[in-house]
């Protein structure tokens, strides 16, 4: 199981980088992506948690199949938004509502190299657009008006530095 990095941790505001190679090691750490999303018992990781900037997520939504996202593109979201409370593996323990697009088309390549597109709505939609986003350095927390980031955002400091 990979080390999952916490807030704190200046790599998660980081930008990932394109994956260039795919082959065996790639395939490797999407297993180890997958075995560290369950150990930690999330529906989605992406490597940046994991200490890796690299263009890769993975989502394993309860009734969906594990799926992988390489060099993921979001190329439409829907007008139409719902509310939903989201968490996070690296601020474990904080959960919070935010509004986020109800449906995504996405472009990216599995672990052997092969390009597809997915469209996606309900849970499985917001993983993605959650995912998404860590590869661009940004938290869901990042997504909620800065009032009220701060104040989640304390609450969370002061229980986890107890
Ligand atoms: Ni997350």
């Amino acid at each position: 199981m990979l080390d999952i990095l916490t807030y704190g941790n200046e790599t998660l505001a980081k930008k990932a980088e394109a994956v260039k190679e795919f082959g065996p090691d790639l395939s490797a750490f999407v297993e180890e992506l997958y075995t560290t999303m369950a150990k930690g018992k999330g529906i989605g990781l992406a490597a940046t948690q994991v200490d890796r900037l690299l263009r890769v997520f993975v989502t394993g939504v309860d009734e969906d199949k594990l799926r992988v996202f390489i060099n993921p593109e979001i190329v439409a979201t829907s007008p139409e938004e719902s509310d939903f409370e989201e968490g996070c593996l690296s601020l474990p323990g904080l959960y919070t509502h935010l509004t986020r697009p109800t449906a995504v088309k996405i472009q990216a390549w599995n672990e052997r190299g092969r390009p597809f597109t997915l469209e996606a709505d309900g849970l499985l939609a917001r993983v993605i657009l959650h995912e998404n986003d860590h590869l661009n350095g940004i938290l869901f927390i990042d997504r909620l008006n800065p009032v009220r980031r701060d104040r989640v955002l304390a609450q969370y400091l002061r229980r986890t530095r107890m």
